[in-house]
């Protein structure tokens, strides 16, 4: 296949696997700077945009979207929040961002970064084909790797690169040619995972409601004025069929009520779905002229919803470093990109590890398991020092404060 005849060969200096938000916000933050791309993905353009993913930006990805011409649409569609509320045993506690750490985040769905970044490149003229399929990535451990794929109508394409930039998922196969002698892989499973739902339905909340109970966790999230985001613990193993939409309101409803008289608005629900849940991280993140970004390179759990905004950190700092290996500095400057990416990275594996620790019902656990629960919560929610450690990661971390 390596060396079987194409029908066209393209040269450029940066071939992206996967046209996902990593992949495209990379072609963007190239583009911008003059260096052309071409991105391929395995799915539709359609599939992608459908895929429900997680709602929330932090204030400086906001922003670099805002700034960098991908989406003036956040400030028009999406919904700033300065604040979640907690829920514990029925009771509610709000963490207020703006107040404790001057941050906010915002409301706006994964799926629309992914159609601002699709039509800001379509805009640019910048190439990606989509529904490609047979993607085979070669010679990454030369300075001239090639990507080949089979186009939509059963043509076959080379792109010839200096860099080949592994955006394709947390089922990457960019990942598996860094050799296993020289990667290491660094997981957690979760004894549950999470139902998901759009509803037809008013928003129950002026802000997301991340709930504690007895029965499980739950998440209570938005979209639109009318249509509503929600989440409820499961087990890993849960089949959307065995769940009818009454069966649904009525848990959603038990985890979130409480002495305030807190009730969810209820109706009909469009989309159910159940989220793996997993914490994964590969190093090294570059192999060659091979680079992973996003998904590829490390996955969270969806507690505290990190994957995008830790993805959109990665290209940041990918792009930067990719052009100044492409101009004068040469190959070195991609030595930075791991250690740069990796600190937020981990950062981002410990809160949302922790977030969802503190918030889940554990099978088997014991009474003192729940009870040091209660106590690692009531520290957080309890005190301003707690509720500031949450407020800070959740926003993202000032930028200028990453000092060790
Ligand atoms: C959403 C998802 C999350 O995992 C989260 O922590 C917050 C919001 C969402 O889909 O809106």
């Amino acid at each position: 296949m390596a060396d079987a005849p194409v029908d066209s060969i393209t040269s450029i200096p940066v071939a992206v696997v996967g046209a996902g938000p990593a992949g495209l916000m990379l072609a963007h933050l190239l583009g911008r700077a003059g260096v052309e791309t071409i991105a391929v993905d395995t799915r539709t353009r359609q599939e992608i945009e459908v895929t429900q993913r997680a709602g929330i930006l932090e204030a400086d990805a906001a922003r670099d979207l805002i700034e960098t011409g991908v989406s003036d649409r956040i400030l028009r569609d999406g919904y700033e929040h300065e604040g979640v509320e907690l829920r514990s045993a029925g009771r509610p506690y709000r963490i207020d961002f703006k107040e404790l750490v001057g941050a906010s985040v915002w409301l706006y769905p994964q799926t629309d970064v992914f159609i601002d970044l699709a039509d800001a490149r379509e805009r640019d003229g910048g190439t990606v084909h989509f529904g490609v399929r047979d993607t085979e990535v070669l010679d990454v451990t030369t300075t001239a790797p090639r990507v080949r794929y089979t186009a939509p109508d059963g043509s076959r394409h080379e792109i010839r690169a200096r860099y080949v930039v592994g955006a394709d998922g947390s089922r990457s196969m960019c990942r598996d040619l860094m050799p296993e002698d020289r990667r290491v892989r660094y997981g957690n499973e979760y004894p549950f995972a999470w139902f998901g739902i759009l509803a037809e339905a008013p928003m129950s909340a002026p802000e997301l409601v991340y709930a504690r109970s007895e029965h499980g966790f739950a998440l209570i999230s938005q979209r639109t004025e009318t249509v509503q985001r929600m989440y409820f613990q499961c087990s890993p193993d849960e089949s959307v069929d065995a769940w009818s939409d009454d069966r649904i309101w009525e848990t959603l409803q038990a985890r979130v009520s409480g002495e305030d008289g807190f009730r969810l608005k209820e109706g009909p629900i469009t989309e159910k779905t159940v989220l793996r849940f997993r914490s994964f991280v590969q190093e090294p993140m570059r192999w060659g002229s091979l680079a992973l970004a996003g998904d590829a390179a490390h996955t969270v759990p969806p507690t505290g919803a990190r994957g995008l905004n830790l993805a959109l950190h990665d290209v940041k700092v990918l792009a930067d470093v990719l052009l100044r290996a492409l101009g004068s500095a040469g190959e070195a400057a991609l030595d930075e990109y791991q250690p740069r990416a990796l600190q937020r990275i981990w950062r981002a594996q410990n809160f949302s590890y922790w977030m969802t620790q503190l918030l889940h019902s554990v099978p088997g656990a014991s009474a003192f398991d729940l009870r040091r629960q209660l106590g690692e919560l009531d520290n957080v929610v309890g005190t301003r020092a707690g509720r500031a450690y949450l407020a800070e990661q959740y926003t993202g971390w000032p930028a200028r404060g990453h000092a060790r």
